[in-house]
């Protein structure tokens, strides 16, 4: 069984590449170029087939630019599913400290900001963003992953790919606000304590941790592509964080 659907909220498809060692970035956390044009292609389906897009103001920075739609089959697919050609490609950052010069900034998308108060104040006026989503203050302690995540479902983004990084999909996973799982294992290991996983935060304790079911998996060229769902989570409620800062093993457990 998948997470329910909770019709407020967008469905949340994660797509993420690692070493074997589960590492998304070497220790100096750059941008994260270690996959194959296949796993490549893979990820520009994925964004192709979403509404929208989340990263994180780590992954902006690491990057400087993100992935378009440019594959002439999927923008013809886009459009006969009367999907604008774009979708729109949102970050996540709380300080709203990005660099104007990054190339992001240039590419022909829409681009959208998740941000606090001060953070939206710094970019109100540059016309660089098409949508700045503003998180008022008492919902940012802790964010209020639900609650943002329905203003972007009300913008009508259905669909909404999530591109890590690890601090970003911490949070959401944390919410029970993922539903499926794109994994590409590839054949390198990275090691390094300050690396970043998929999932960084402050982690879950084993009896709490979101449980997945395998849909699928293929190997090519040494590249492992995994597709999990993510199963209803063990105490049910959509909104209730389960990380180590407050997640206890139910008393049936
Ligand atoms: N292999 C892959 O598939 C893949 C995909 C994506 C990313 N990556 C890698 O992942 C790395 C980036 O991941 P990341 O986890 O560092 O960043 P991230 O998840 O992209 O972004 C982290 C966000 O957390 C916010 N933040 C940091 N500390 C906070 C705090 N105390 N309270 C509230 N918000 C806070 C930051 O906000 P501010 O913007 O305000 O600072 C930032 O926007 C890069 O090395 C990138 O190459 C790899």
């Amino acid at each position: 069984m998948a997470i329910a659907p909770d019709l407020t909220l967008p469905h949340i498809t994660l797509v993420l590449a690692m070493s074997l060692d589960g590492k998304i970035a070497d220790a100096q956390r750059r941008a994260a170029r270690f996959s194959s044009a296949a796993d490549l292609a893979h990820l520009e389906e994925k964004v192709a087939a979403a509404d929208g897009v989340l990263f994180g103001g780590g992954t902006l920075r690491a990057y400087g630019t993100t992935l378009s739609v440019r594959n002439p089959d999927l923008l013809a697919q886009r459009r006969q599913r009367q999907q604008i050609d774009q979708p729109v490609q949102i970050v996540w950052s709380p300080s709203g400290n990005l660099d104007p010069k990054f190339r992001y900034f240039q590419q022909p998308i829409p681009r959208g900001l998740v941000t606090t108060a001060d953070g939206a104040q710094r970019w109100a006026e540059t016309g660089l963003f098409k949508h700045i989503w503003t998180v008022p203050e008492a919902k940012t302690q802790p964010w209020n992953w639900p609650w943002i995540l329905a203003q972007l479902k009300a913008a009508g983004i259905h669909h909404l790919a999530l591109l890590g990084g690890g601090g970003l999909t911490a949070e959401l996973l944390g919410h029970h606000c993922v539903h499926d799982i794109f994994m590409t294992v590839c054949p390198l290991i990275l090691g390094g304590r300050t690396a970043p996983t998929p999932v960084d935060g402050t982690g879950f304790l084993v009896a709490m941790a979101p449980r997945l079911q395998l849909l699928s998996h293929r190997a090519v060229e040494g590249e492992v592509f995994l597709h999990y769902r993510v199963r209803p989570p063990p105490l049910q409620g959509v909104g209730n964080s389960f990380t180590l800062e407050n997640n206890q093993p139910s008393p049936t457990d």
